[in-house]
């Protein structure tokens, strides 16, 4: 995931730019660079982390008011020096920032070097810079029309920004399937892929829009045209984020930060949207739409990694309490195969982002095939909440380490007020059982408080597991999903090997894996299939597993038969994710924190 920050105005751009790197470390990566214009261009790039960067531009040239700068995540080429960007065309005159991915840069590539250009690195990127650079050149266009034509001629995704010596006082930037906010101060603008780094220095931004082009000049004028060329309105927006927000605030990590966040983001969630006393729940988007729903014959959620999770919740949610039939997709499969899409179907896209590629690609597909679509997204703004025909924010705040955590539990927040509004709706629950369920739903944020009590007795199950080589995680019916989210957390943070099976299903191959070595999560709150869940515990036991289960508070029986239990407090068995999902958060944390992992970025 790579990160784009840019600068124009009257300020110095290099401190604005490092800062704004920063800001965008936490998605992780391999390489970050930075250029400034001051009468010429300084380009300064560097394998590893932003400090390297900076201890390598110390003594250099570093002034200007305008500049570019991106942190990489090699997608073409291995992380160096070289494919570092920004990158250079044109004799070094023109540089470029870029997100995302051309996919016919081979045959560009072909073409350019029949016209004499000389690569320097094994970036898709470069060849893009050269591209502008060549059709500049030979038509004498401004750069910014150059930009336009040589973008018609790319397949693929981007968010670029492109600065060009020969026009100084200009920023050029556009995207396409990746993100790019540009931020409105006094006389001055500010570019990144997402509002983090622009957030200390103004809250008035505009979102790009696929094929849109913005130019941005010193002297404090904007405009935007799409890829013909038309100009085109911009809407603005006011950020309603804190620079607090993307602070750690005393937390070692932001991850733990966003675990402790969630009874507030699980009721920030819930504000203003239900009411138990009064028996209400209010969902403006699905009251808009009520009769799509009411009337819907499917619903299938998409999304990937963790919000494909809370799309498995949601099937037993919808299913269960509003009896409407659910297929849950993955966004990268669902995109790719020849989906059937029947009039009345409903598509939901879950995600944290509301940016991830596959899923934006696949709400696209659902749109051509007549599908209404319905977005449950984190990030305010995002493309999968423009794209989307309509939705509901969770309203968890940035979500800034890479575990997806309180994303998660907010997902699963406004599933299941979604889904017990519409059983209420359809009649398939009962009032008074709606009435016990929103009572119940309403003291979630006070039991994941509860949960966190637990956090040192977790840490010390973690000293005990720590140098485990893999894991297993168990879980019947609403906490199979559970499961899989807890085995996605260890592998992702903590680089051991995980899997998520529902419980029954061990018998069926996974069993031969289990010895002494091997730790085995199981999620035992489930109590109409308790003595089932006790079953396979036994089933661990004999073969000499681990088992750490995860239990009701008071639960005797299987305390007796675990290695290690963790207690949360009871709920119906309907909510049980949103309280079980805390302490296979936290377990995971804890041990790849005594891994020494860096728990908030992706490996480099
Ligand atoms: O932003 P999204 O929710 O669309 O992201 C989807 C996945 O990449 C994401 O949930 C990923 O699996 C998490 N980092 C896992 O913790």
């Amino acid at each position: 995931m790579c990160g784009i920050v840019a600068y124009i105005g009257q300020q110095e751009a290099y401190p604005i730019l490092i800062k704004g790197l920063r800001r965008l470390e936490y998605r992780g990566y391999d390489s970050a660079g930075v250029a400034m214009m001051n009468g010429k261009l300084n380009v300064y790039k560097k394998k590893g982390k932003v400090d390297e960067l900076v201890n390598f531009a110390e003594n250099q040239d570093k002034t200007g008011t305008i500049g570019i700068a991106h942190t990489r995540w090699a997608t073409h080429g291995e992380p160096n020096d070289k494919n570092a960007h920004p990158h250079a065309a044109e004799g070094e005159k023109l540089t470029i920032v870029h997100n995302g991915i051309i996919e016919n840069y081979e045959v560009l590539k072909k073409a350019l070097l029949k016209q004499g250009h000389i690569f320097k690195s094994d970036t898709d990127t470069e060849v893009l810079a050269h591209l502008i650079g060549e059709i500049k050149e030979r038509e004498q266009l401004p750069i910014e029309e150059a930009v336009r034509l040589a973008l018609n001629k790319v397949i693929g995704a981007y968010a670029i920004v492109v600065l060009d010596s020969d026009e100084p006082d200009k920023l050029v930037a556009a995207r396409k399937s990746s993100p790019l906010v540009l931020g409105i101060g006094e006389n001055e603008f500010f570019l990144a892929s997402d509002a983090s780094p622009i957030v200390e220095y103004t809250k008035k931004v505009v979102y790009i829009n696929d094929e849109e082009i913005v130019v941005a000049t010193k002297d404090g004028n904007f405009n935007l045209r799409n890829l013909r060329n038309e100009e085109t309105e911009p809407r603005f927006h006011y950020l309603d984020m804190q620079i607090e927000m993307l602070e750690k605030e005393g937390y070692d990590y932001f991850m733990l930060k966003e675990i402790f966040q969630q009874p507030r983001s699980v009721a920030d969630c819930m504000r203003g949207r239900l009411n138990a006393e009064k028996n209400w729940i209010l969902l403006n988007d699905v009251e808009n739409n009520l009769e799509k729903f009411l009337h819907a014959n499917r619903i299938i959620f998409i999304g990937c990694g963790t919000s494909w999770h809370a799309g498995l919740v949601a099937e037993y949610l919808f299913e269960d309490i509003a009896r409407i039939p659910v297929e849950v997709e993955y966004a990268s499969e669902f995109r790719y195969r020849n989906p059937v899409i029947r009039e009345g179907d409903i598509v939901i896209p879950i995600s944290q982002s509301g940016e991830t590629a596959d899923t934006l690609a696949a709400i696209e597909l659902a749109k051509q095939k007549g599908a209404f679509v319905y977005g449950v997204v984190n990030v305010v703004g995002s493309s999968i909440a423009r794209t989307a025909h309509a939705g509901s924010y969770i309203h968890a705040g940035p979500e800034i380490g890479v575990a997806s955590t309180k994303a998660f539990t907010g997902q699963l927040t406004l599933l299941t007020m979604m889904a017990l509004y519409l059983g209420h709706r359809k009649g398939t629950i009962s009032n008074d059982h709606y009435h016990r369920l929103l009572v119940e739903f309403s003291k979630i944020p006070d039991k994941i408080r509860q949960v966190l009590d637990y956090d040192k007795e977790i840490q010390a199950i973690a000293q005990q597991v720590r140098n485990a080589q893999n894991a297993l995680y168990l879980g019947r019916g609403y906490n199979f999903p559970v499961a899989l989210e807890g085995a996605l957390k260890l592998k992702e943070i903590s680089y051991i090997h995980a899997e998520g099976y529902p419980a029954a299903e061990m018998k069926h191959g996974p069993i031969a894996l289990i010895d002494a070595l091997m730790p085995v999560i199981v999620i035992a709150t489930n109590k109409s299939a308790y003595e089932k869940i006790v079953s396979n515990i036994q089933e661990v036991k004999a073969r000499r597993g681990v088992v750490i289960a995860i239990v009701t508070e008071g639960d005797q029986q299987i305390r007796r038969m675990a290695d290690f239990v963790i207690e949360i407090p009871e709920v119906e068995e309907i909510f049980a994710p949103l309280i079980s999902a805390v302490p296979l958060q936290l377990l995971a944390y804890h041990i790849a924190v005594m891994r020494g992992c860096n728990v908030d970025q992706l490996v480099i």
